[in-house]
Formats: C-alpha cells, structure tokens, sequence
C-alpha cells in the first residue's frame, strides 16, 4: 500500500492499493450518516462491500451515467434526496466512481448545508490519477463543460487498483492519456519520477494492467498531482495550470466532436502536438519534441487526429480560443527552457506547424 499525503490545508491522504476500498471503515469510523453517491454498474458491483465495511448509516444515491448526467438537475436531486434522508453538517459524502460521479458528488459535498466532507473513491483509472485529487468538482451547463462548480478539497481518496481489473478498455486506454501526460510532467532532469522509466520498462504489463505495476503506476502520478497541487491548490499561481498540458488541443478536438476520440486519446494527441509547439518556437530540442510523440504511442495512443486532414486549422484555432482557460488569445502549456509553463499566443506558424503534424488539414 502507498500514501500520498496531499499537502493543502487540511492535509489529506490518497491510499493507493488493490482492496484500498476496505479502509474506508477506518477512514469514516468518526461519521454517523454516510450518503454514497455512485452509478447503478458501480454500486451493483461496489455498494454492498463498502456498506458493510463502514459502522454507520449508510444509503446509496445513484445518478445517472456520462457527462450528460453532471447537471444542476442532478445536484438538485442529490441534494433533495441528502435532505429527505437526513444528511447533516457533520455527515459526508463518498463519491463512488469515475470523473462523472466525483465531479458531482464533490460539487453537492461542497454546495449542500454550504459544504459537507468528501471521501473519493474513484473506480477509474482517469478518476485515480487525475480527477478525484485536487478538489475541482462541478457541474455541466449547455454551454460549456464544467462552467459551475467549487475548489472543495476531500478528506481523503481511496484508490483501490483492483477495481481497475473490470474497467471496459476504451475508459482504461482513456486513463493512459492522463498517465503519459505526468509522464511527461514528470520528466524533470533533477528529480524525474521514473514515470517514463516505468512506462518504458513494463509497456506490456501497464496495458495488460498488470497488478504488479498499477499500485507503481498511479501512485508515481498521484505523487506528481499532489505536488502541483500543494503549490497552487486553486489554480491562482499558474503552477496548476501546468496539469493541462496537451490539453487545449485535446478539449478542442472533443468539442470538435465526432472523431470517436476519448478524453485520453484526444490528450495523447494534445501533447504530441505541445512537443510540436515547442519545437517549432525553438523551446525544445528534437529530443523532447520526439519524447511528446513517443511516450502517448507507447502506450497503443494515437498522435494523430483520425479522418484529421479533414480538419481545418482555422476551425481548431478558433475552438482554442474559446477555451475557459484562455484569456482572451491562445493558452498553452508547453516544455521549454525553464521547464513546463503557460505560454500565451506562439507564432501563427509554429501553430500551423504544430497542426499539420498531427495530421490536421491546413
Ligand atoms: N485536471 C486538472 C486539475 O486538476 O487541475
């Protein structure tokens, strides 16, 4: 078992383990009422074990399933029914499942009796290493994908590996997005996190997912989460920002639609293309350009856009402009010289560039 301590106020501990389910008795063990909120597949397959792991009132919430299911209708119904059943102050929350139900969940811990604690449990590789760690939670709206939402920190997230062993492979290879993206964050030349190394010694075993490397493979990402977090717990600084490498052109290309991309695939396409940018505005040697295509195709990711050449790069640059983390021009984050940073509005040609060599039309 390892323990990530997420170094914000107050701290807490991200257990990665196969049957890390299991602590969630100790974790809860000072909670009267604990409202589960998860989705029918995942609690058929979870709710019985951790209710009978945790000495309290327990009662399971469920909620819809995909992105169309994080609606202000969905927190409504949450909160109506935490209320009906009795959820106080002092109860929690634990948000059973994948991004959808954290994100949720999280938001109705943060919004309901103005802020309730929150336990993630998440049961997907994408939830384990990136979205259940930080405390972002939201809602959608129809104009955009989690406009609404609140920085609510959990208490603590138990990832348990072995629930990984059911994932359906297109929602695992999504994880793997999020994977070569701290891979790459990671690869610093003072202290690297041996994510690359990893990834380059057990290929075979991280996508067979080998039990014997997932518990090395999330924690290595955990640890590179909670110490971008720690710096920068509600994206002030810049220093969070960084956590969206790969993905401007990735959240482009999913609004884009219609290219049968997840959001791993569309991010491993993200930073292919980030190695491109930086190489054409003279940021990074070859080396690094290589290693931002290398590391995703290692992983069966694709680096080009399928069916892209019938793309238009003025298309993509225009949805790159729309995105929420912009400022008004294009955002990037980019490798360079002092390391991995946002860079605002690269020439139009290293765009272009960039574009091209992922396989988008000019
Ligand atoms: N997924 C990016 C972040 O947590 O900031």
């Amino acid at each position: 078992m390892s323990v990530v301590t997420v170094d914000v106020v107050p701290a807490y501990d991200v257990v990665v383990a196969p049957g890390a389910l299991h602590e969630i008795g100790s974790v809860l063990r000072s909670f009267r009422r604990v409202a589960i909120v998860s989705q029918a597949e995942i609690a058929d397959r979870y709710a019985d074990a951790v209710r009978s792991d945790i000495d309290a009132d327990v009662e399971v919430f469920l909620m819809g399933d995909g992105e169309e299911a994080k609606t202000f209708a969905t927190l409504e119904d949450l909160c109506r029914r935490f209320a009906a059943w009795g959820l106080l102050r002092g109860d929690v929350v634990v948000a059973l499942g994948g991004g959808v139900v954290g994100d949720t969940a999280g938001f109705a811990a943060a919004a309901y009796h103005r802020g309730i604690a929150v336990l993630q449990v998440p049961t997907t590789l994408l939830a384990m290493v990136d979205a259940a760690i930080g405390g972002k939670t939201a809602v959608n709206l129809p104009e955009g994908k989690n406009l609404v939402g609140a920085f609510h920190q959990p208490i603590g997230v138990l990832a348990d590996t072995d629930t990984l062993a059911s994932l359906p492979e297109q929602e695992y290879r999504s994880g793997l997005g999020e994977v070569a993206k701290y891979a790459l964050l990671g690869d610093v030349v003072e202290d690297p996190s041996g994510l690359v190394e990893l990834l380059r010694l057990h290929t075979t075993a991280v996508l067979a997912r080998d039990p014997a490397v997932l518990g090395d493979l999330v924690t290595r990402c955990v640890r590179i989460k909670a110490d971008v977090i720690a710096l920068d717990p509600e994206e002030r600084t810049g220093i969070r920002a960084t956590l969206n490498l790969g993905h401007t052109l990735a959240h482009a290309l999913e609004t884009a639609g219609g290219y049968g991309l997840t959001h791993g695939e569309a991010v491993a396409i993200g930073l292919a293309f980030a190695g491109a940018l930086a190489g054409g505005c003279e940021r990074v040697g070859a080396d690094v350009v290589d290693r931002y295509q290398a590391v995703p195709a290692s992983l069966g990711l694709p680096t080009e856009v399928p069916g892209g050449e019938d793309l238009r790069a003025d298309a993509l640059l225009e949805l790159m402009r729309r995105d929420k983390k912009a400022s008004g021009g294009l955002t990037f984050v980019l490798p360079g010289p002092h390391g991995i940073e946002r860079v605002d509005d690269p020439p139009e040609p290293a765009l272009r560039y960039a574009l091209t060599s992922v396989g988008i039309g000019e």
